[in-house]
């Protein structure tokens, strides 16, 4: 039964104390059963309402029809009366916001069943991976880094490494070129660049014999995207210049190289090329890495290297005596050897991706397995 404030018949002290001690009672209960703001409203307008609450009833049934002997007496309590409630109401109140209360657990609560927030971590591109990679092996052979613009002149893309204007081996190697440039000289005229090399010529100029530098980079062509080729890939030069540099220094340096990047089984064999700023120039191949050389693979031809037990991999050769006269180097003097890497072609072999396409997608399904 809820309380309620009944006249009071005998204002004795002992009967007054009576009626406030169940008064207070029924205030204890009545805020110990609060549970959220809507709750609280109700009790505070139940207890402070001006119309009808209880201290009114309180002040009409008790002090109003008191006696007047009993009046200063009833009065005093009815005071304290009056406080007592008010605090109790305020203290109510800051229990509610003080998120103790089981309305406030139940909307805040955690539900621990809930998979986690998946923060992923970011990771390196396999392509930019396997570039370091490469550049990592030739630091510790010595070598240092240098790097050149992807915006080049046709004299460091082309002329000086011996690409002579109109030369056909230019046709091999297109690219985009800027448009508007026909008032300069063809050898200010400004493209894509479409190797690393020139980064050998630009080094030259910077720097007398002896030389030790890879130089990585993005370099772009006139292909058309395929699962081999794309019109913007990274390439890893090497150049070495110095007294008494033979063919055979290069022989040792890339069969080092191609056995730190594929293992040390792998072999390695030079096949004459052709390239303007080399002479000899070679292509290097390395033994197949998915038959072992041997060109069959489950009982059929090994379709990595089209049965032939090698891929080719990369182009070298001993830098054009040519080449040094345009940096003022005295090729009588000296000698060297240049070597230029497809990076996303050696990350393909070392991961066995079969599109190069899918480096450039961004899909992250596939970069995320080399984080
Ligand atoms: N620049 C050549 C290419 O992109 C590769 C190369 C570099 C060949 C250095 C020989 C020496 O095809």
């Amino acid at each position: 039964m809820a309380y309620t404030v009944s006249k009071l018949t005998d204002y004795s002290a002992a009967a007054l104390e009576r009626a406030v001690a169940k008064l207070l009672a029924a205030l204890e209960s009545e805020a110990g059963a609060v549970s959220n703001e809507a709750d609280w409203k109700v009790f505070r307008d139940r207890w402070l309402a001006r119309k009808n609450g209880v201290l009114t009833l309180v002040n009409d049934l008790w002090l109003k029809a008191a006696p007047k002997d009993a009046k200063r007496d009833v009065g005093q309590r009815v005071n304290q009366l009056k406080s007592q409630v008010e605090e109790t109401v305020e203290a109510t109140r800051q229990r509610m916001l003080g998120g103790t209360s089981a309305s406030k657990l139940t909307s805040e609560r955690i539900d621990i069943t809930l998979p986690g927030i998946r923060r992923p971590l970011g990771a390196e591109h396999p392509v930019i991976k396997t570039m370091n990679e490469i550049v990592s092996v030739f630091r510790n052979l010595g070598y240092s880094v240098e790097e050149g613009p992807e915006i080049e002149t046709d004299y460091y893309n082309f002329e000086a490494l011996n690409f002579p204007p109109n030369h056909p081996a230019r046709d091999t190697q297109d690219t985009i070129f800027i448009a508007g440039q026909e008032s300069k000289p063809l050898r200010d005229r400004l493209l894509l660049r479409t190797h690393t090399s020139p980064v050998q010529i630009r080094t030259m100029e910077k720097q007398r014999p002896p030389v030790r530098v890879v130089c990585p980079g993005k370099v772009h062509r006139n292909d058309a995207p395929d699962a081999t080729h794309s019109p913007i890939f990274h390439q890893v030069e090497g150049l070495a210049v110095d007294t008494n540099i033979t063919f055979c220094d290069l022989k040792g340096t890339l069969d080092h190289a191609m056995k730190a990047l594929f293992g040390s089984s792998v072999k390695t064999r030079f096949y004459p090329s052709f390239f303007p700023f080399t002479e000899p120039s070679a292509d290097v191949q390395i033994s197949c890495i998915f038959c072992g050389g041997k060109g069959t693979r489950d009982g059929g031809p090994c379709r990595n290297c089209k049965a032939s037990g090698w891929i080719e991999l990369l182009g070298c050769g001993m830098v054009d005596p040519n080449v040094y006269g345009f940096v003022d180097y005295d090729s009588r003097k000296i000698s060297g050897f240049a070597f230029g890497m497809g990076v996303e072609r050696i990350a393909i072999l070392k991961y066995g991706v079969d599109d190069i396409q899918l480096f450039f997608n961004g899909d992250v399904r596939f970069l995320e397995q080399f984080g």
